[in-house]
């Protein structure tokens, strides 16, 4: 691992190009007041986009226009590698992984060339001025080793072949598809597939079936005696049952603790008489979760206030990404008070008991 120092020679000054300072205007903007801070590494990425580099006149500037003491900038410039601080290549600084799985793999052949074709020194500059290259720590890309980052890009499962051919598509400004070079697909097997090899395990049939096999064949359960239906609200009509949206039931078989449908409550085709009640007056349901709600068959308040704790439970394991809400938010007390006629004054602060 390299030493991280500002570079000997500094420029006198920096400033962002127009276009770049309104871009970055834009990234501060995506965070609250008073964290504009948070926007240091993508200002920083600008910095070395534009320059190639960051200096300490970049790191002034970029101090300034976050309102963070200079040395905040610092520690982030010179605590990751992937900012440079000192003047790169023209063309293309070549980051090589020099950690273990890259190295067992290869990677001393790979500086060699960095070394004899580019510049003798990491942080050098090639001859032409159009190449650099340094040694860096795992990239995170260790199963496609050797590999070599440049910009945002990885070359992985390199040769020296492969490296040889990279610098030659960076010189020429037509470098080959970042990704493994060997022609392997991402991290797959190098070698074809030796397990998983079962087609359907891919095409979308298997899913949820594991679950299905452990809970009824493995560990078969009785069926728990169903409890007491409750007693209709006074103004709910026979309800009739609505199937469930399959992309709903899907999630619900998903779930590892799942409710039995003998537990399911009455559901309604429509809300009676056209006109549902609106349940956004319960407190934590917004127009999304009202939405979900109205496909499940539930337009009413009466209709929750008639369930029991396990009607609860099976609706709340259909809410998709709102599980958790129903028994969170107590909505049988809620919708309970609601067929009273009672009225939260503030929906968002009167929350019930
Ligand atoms: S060891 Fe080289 S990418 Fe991890």
């Amino acid at each position: 691992m390299s030493v991280r120092r500002l570079h000997s020679e500094q420029p006198e000054s920096f400033a962002f190009t127009e276009e770049n300072a309104a871009y970055l205007q834009k990234v501060i903007a995506r965070y609250p007041e008073g964290r504009q801070a948070s926007a240091v590494i993508p200002a920083l990425m600008v910095v070395q986009s534009q320059e190639g580099w960051i200096s300490r006149p970049a790191i002034e500037t970029v101090a300034k226009l976050l309102d963070m003491p200079d040395i905040r900038v610092l520690e982030v410039a010179t605590f990751y590698t992937q900012f440079q601080l000192s003047p790169v290549g023209r063309k293309a600084h070549i980051q090589v992984c020099g950690t273990t799985p890259c190295r067992l793999r290869g990677a001393d052949e790979i500086i060699s060339i960095c070394k004899n074709r580019l510049a003798a020194h990491p942080f050098e500059l090639s001859a032409d001025g159009d190449f650099s290259w340094e040694e860096v720590e795992c990239a995170g890309a260790c199963v496609n080793a050797p590999m070599v980052t440049v910009g945002k890009d990885t070359y992985e499962d390199l040769t020296a072949d492969t490296f040889n051919a990279l610098i030659d598509g960076l010189a020429a400004g037509n470098p080959p598809a970042p990704g493994p070079q060997n022609g392997r697909f991402f991290s797959a097997p190098g070698n074809g597939d030796t397990s998983l090899t079962d087609p359907a395990l891919y095409d979308g049939s298997a899913v949820g079936k594991y679950r299905a096999f452990d809970r009824e064949e493995l560990s078969p359960q009785p069926a728990a005696p169903a409890p007491a239906a409750p007693a209709p609200a006074a103004s709910a009509k026979p309800a009739e049952e609505k199937p469930v949206p399959k992309a709903v039931e899907a999630q619900g078989q998903a779930d590892s603790e799942k409710v039995p449908d003998q537990h399911k409550p009455s559901l309604l085709e429509a809300a009676r008489g056209g006109k549902a009640d609106d349940l956004k007056l319960i407190h934590g349901v917004g127009p999304k979760l009202e939405e979900l709600l109205h496909k499940l068959g539930i337009y009413h308040f009466d209709q929750i206030a008639s369930w029991n704790e396990m009607n609860l439970r099976w609706v709340d394991q259909h809410l998709g990404s709102f599980r958790g809400r129903a028994l969170r938010d107590k909505w049988i007390e809620q919708s309970t008070k609601l067929t009273t006629g009672w009225r939260p004054s503030n929906k968002d602060g009167d929350k019930p008991a």
